[in-house]
């Protein structure tokens, strides 16, 4: 059964993603902590959604809509005992979605290291674009990846 996705309600919402982030990798590498898990969650420039399974916050998809690449794909997690059930494939599915409403493309980054979420992303139809080297921190890459559905001139918003 695909668990219900919305949009975060409240502060024990933020803190559960935030608390998800920071105990695993990749942030662990990346050395997010909690508070900047948080404020990166809480930031009312982004739009976060959680997947419910009852009262636990399953996974959680971060997205941005703004700047000269909306539909950027800042953050996903799935809780640790959650995962490989196919979750994070169907909050990348939600966000996807959301951001076709305004943009023909959807673009994220996966650490180097990260080899099962690149997996993951390339299954999904993800194609890679490039490096940032040593973008986060020494000695690991930022890996960028588009999704599109065509260019912009061919894009009719749906709002
Ligand atoms: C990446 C992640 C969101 C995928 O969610 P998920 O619910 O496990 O994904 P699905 O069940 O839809 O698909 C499973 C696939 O995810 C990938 N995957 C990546 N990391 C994984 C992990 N730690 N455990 C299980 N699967 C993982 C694999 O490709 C796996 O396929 P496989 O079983 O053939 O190896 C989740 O594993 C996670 O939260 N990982 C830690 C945080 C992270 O790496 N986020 C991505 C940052 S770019």
């Amino acid at each position: 059964m695909p668990l219900p996705i919305e949009p975060a309600r409240d502060d024990a919402d933020r803190a559960a993603c935030a608390r998800m982030m920071c105990e695993t990798d990749p942030w662990i590498t990346l050395g997010r902590s909690f508070e900047r898990c948080l404020a990166a969650v809480s930031d009312s420039g982004r739009e976060l959604y959680v997947a419910r399974d009852g009262a636990t916050v399953a996974g959680f998809i971060l997205i941005t809509m703004k700047g000269q690449f909306p539909g950027y794909i800042a953050s996903v997690c799935v809780a640790p005992n959650a995962r490989g059930t196919g979750l994070g494939t169907q909050l990348v599915a939600f966000a996807e979605a959301r951001i076709h409403r305004e943009s023909p493309n959807v673009f994220l980054c996966v650490s180097s290291f990260n080899h099962r979420a690149r997996a993951l992303y390339e299954r999904l139809g993800f194609e890679y674009v490039g490096a940032l080297k040593d973008y986060i921190v020494e000695g690991h890459d930022e890996l960028l990846y588009r999704k599109t559905i065509g260019p912009w001139s061919d894009f009719t918003p749906r709002q």
